[in-house]
């Protein structure tokens, strides 16, 4: 498609403006900071609650397996983005998928409130394919609200982004430490689903700001197209509640997708010429290392939450916390810091000291990797009396994590963007979440060997000297990955042919 047709077929949201964007945006970033608020809600309590009310029976055992389930979950959520895109497309519309999107969510989260785990597994299922409707059709509509080439766009999304991490803020403090340690866990999923239905009642509400913006595509409009869609993810249930208790199978699909994935982009890219194969293969040497960004990232929600319950000094001075509030963590660095790395960036281009993509890459990793070792030291030197060790340094280590995501996740997508054919920009994207899927999948496996300890791991299951061991390993393994990263970018720079 040419920048005119792009210029022709662009739909103008209605006028009106706060703030000197389209009102739609503020409409979306509430709708956004909801599902947010819904999903790390829930997040913040899921290991925990799984390994209690599911897994006590496997004693050591527990925190392990809930991990797996954990890593199994997240992963999946990143998988089905893919076909919700295609759904608001072409059959449903964005504005229907995305209701249609939340009103799953929040129907999940009621079934985690079942008591045994076939309706939680479904639950979380019906979650899964929820969010694929939701989340990655929110973002491409804050995209639609701006003409092709407005300056606009770039700082709707660091408002978009602000949404999510302000929704990602509140959501542990209120589901975890307020409802769900007060009257149980299985309030805070009921709390996270009120969240949602909030989102859903803020869409319903300010719709008429979008005007014509992501309305049905010509022809389907009506019922049917709708009855077709929820038909079809129902039929979808029964695998992913499959994969969702079989993890290993997960593991391998995940492996199939990511080799034909791999086999695609080489074959397209030789087929056109030799800058396009190139760019091709940065970008999977890019998608390779998000996987690992992603595997050490997130042991936020499993490893690094049990570590937090069992092995930190929860009393701050003003009285014991629960440890869910340290979930929050990540959302409110991100608010104060994504603006002053944004405000970075352009000043060390202009002495040009700006890193290029890769480079941001092996920073990224660099960041995750030396997380740890806030741990490992505090495991090493500062235990107190009852073996557990200072909240700062939990908190050391997620700030630490930040400042790596920050360099790292915001250029993600839109330099796949800029590295894909143009027809093939959806897929790659596709591509993208598909390599964060596999990091949060081996991100389950990491934190099942750190919070129960694998075959001849050498320590006791759950002690802080098993913890304090992965954690190492972490830190040694991120480092070997950060430097190794860092020494071949500008090979990789080279091979993305001038894309920044
Ligand atoms: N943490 C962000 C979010 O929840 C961004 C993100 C999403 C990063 C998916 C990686 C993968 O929206
Ligand atoms: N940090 C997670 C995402 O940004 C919540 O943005």
């Amino acid at each position: 498609m040419s920048p005119d047709d792009e210029q022709d077929r662009w739909i103008a949201p209605p006028d009106g403006q706060i703030m000197g964007h389209p009102k739609a945006l503020w409409m979306l970033f509430s709708a956004e900071f909801w599902e947010r608020f819904c999903f790390y809600g829930m997040r913040a309590i899921l290991g925990p609650y799984v390994a209690v009310t599911f897994f006590a029976h496997l004693g050591d055992q527990a925190d392990a397996q809930a991990s797996l389930t954990y890593g199994g979950y997240t992963a999946m959520v990143y998988m089905t983005g893919i076909l919700g895109g295609y759904v608001a497309d072409r059959v449903l519309g964005y504005q229907r998928s995305i209701m249609l999107g939340g009103a799953m969510m929040a129907v999940g989260m009621f079934m985690l409130l079942a008591p045994d785990l076939t309706t939680f597994l479904l639950g979380l299922g019906v979650i899964v394919v929820g969010n694929g409707l939701f989340k990655p059709n929110v973002s491409s509509m804050v995209g639609k609200l701006y003409a092709p080439g407005d300056v606009r766009r770039d700082s709707a999304f660091t408002v978009f982004y602000m949404g999510i991490n302000a929704g990602a803020f509140f959501a542990p403090i209120v589901c975890g430490t307020v409802i769900g340690a007060v009257f149980g866990f299985k309030w805070g999923f009921f709390t996270a689903g009120i969240g949602m239905l909030l989102g859903m009642l803020v869409f319903q509400l300010l719709k008429a700001w979008l005007g014509r913006v992501g309305t049905a595509p010509a022809g389907k409009t009506g019922f049917s197209p709708f009855v077709r869609v929820i038909g079809g993810y129902a039929l979808l249930l029964a695998p992913t509640y499959f994969l969702l208790s079989h993890s290993d199978w997960l593991g391998y699909l995940l492996l199939v997708m990511m080799a034909g994935l791999v086999a695609y982009f080489v074959y397209s890219g030789s087929r056109a010429d030799k800058v396009q194969l190139q760019r091709y293969i940065a970008m999977l040497i890019l998608f390779a290392a998000n996987s690992a960004f992603w595997a050490m990232f997130e042991q936020a929600g499993s490893s690094l939450n049990f570590f937090a319950r069992d092995y930190v000094n929860l009393d701050l001075g003003f009285g014991e916390v629960n440890f869910t509030i340290f979930q929050s963590a990540n959302a409110i660095f991100i608010v104060t810091l994504a603006p002053v790395f944004a405000a970075m960036w352009p000043k060390l281009d202009k002495i040009g000291l700006n890193p290029s993509i890769p480079r941001k890459f092996a920073l990224g990793l660099l960041g995750v990797a030396v997380g740890f070792y806030a741990l490992v030291f505090a495991i090493e030197f500062m235990q107190d009396d009852a073996g557990k060790v200072p909240a700062m340094m939990l908190l050391l280590c997620y700030l630490i994590h930040t400042m790596g995501e920050i360099c790292l996740s915001p250029i993600g997508l839109s330099m796949v963007t800029k590295l894909a054919k143009p027809r093939e920009v959806g897929l790659a994207m596709g591509g993208w979440f598909l390599s964060v899927a596999m990091g949060n999948y081996t991100a389950g496996l990491i934190a099942a060997v750190a919070a129960g300890g694998g075959e001849g791991a050498g320590e006791t299951a759950g002690s802080i000297a098993q913890y304090g061991d992965v954690f190492n390993q972490l830190f040694l393994t991120g480092i070997v990955f950060a430097a190794a990263f860092f020494v071949v970018s500008p090979l990789v720079n080279r091979l993305m042919h001038g894309v920044k």
